[in-house]
C-alpha cells in the first residue's frame, strides 16, 4: 500500500493525529511532516513541505489546519500540486475522479472527525477518470 504524506498546523494537530491512527490500522504507511503539538505555528511551512514531497514521491498528500483553507490556498502555490478543500463525501470523490486531486485539505474546526475520516476513504479509494478531464488539468 502507498505512503500518504501528512502536515497540519496547531489548529488541525488534533484531527491529523485521529486521520494518522485511522490509516496505520487501514495498512497505509504514513509520513507525518509535523507539527507535533497544539503549540502556535505557520501552516504555510508545513504546506510548502508536503506539496514538495508529492511532487517529489508521487505520493497522496493531506494537510489539516482549522478551515483547511489556508492549507489549500497555500499548496496550490506549487505547480503540479491539486489540492482540494472538502467538507463533503461528494466533492472528495469527484475532485479524484475530474480533478485527480493529490492533496486533501480538511478543516478540524468545521468537519467532525467521524466525517472527516469517511472523506480520507473515498478520496484515497477513488480513482482518476482521465480522459477529457487529463486534457483540462493539463491546462491549469
Ligand atoms: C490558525 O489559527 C488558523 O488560522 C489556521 O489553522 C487555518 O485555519 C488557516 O487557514
Amino acid at each position: 500500500m502507498s505512503t500518504i504524506l501528512i502536515g497540519s498546523d496547531h489548529g488541525g494537530y488534533n484531527l491529523k493525529n485521529e486521520i494518522i491512527k485511522h490509516l496505520k490500522e487501514q495498512g497505509y504507511e504514513v509520513e507525518d511532516f509535523g507539527c507535533y503539538s497544539t503549540e502556535s505555528c505557520d501552516y504555510p511551512v508545513i504546506a510548502k513541505e508536503v506539496s514538495e514531497a508529492v511532487l517529489k514521491t508521487a505520493n497522496k498528500g493531506i494537510l489539516v489546519c482549522g478551515t483547511g483553507i489556508g492549507m489549500s490556498i497555500a499548496a496550490n502555490r506549487f505547480d503540479g500540486i491539486r489540492a482540494s478543500h472538502c467538507t463533503d463525501t461528494f466533492t472528495a470523490r469527484m475532485t479524484r475522479m475530474h480533478n485527480d486531486s493529490n492533496i486533501l485539505c480538511l478543516g478540524e474546526r468545521i468537519t467532525g472527525t467521524g466525517l472527516a475520516i469517511d472523506i480520507v476513504d473515498i478520496w484515497l479509494k477513488t480513482d482518476f477518470e482521465g480522459g477529457r478531464h487529463l486534457k483540462r488539468i493539463n491546462m491549469i
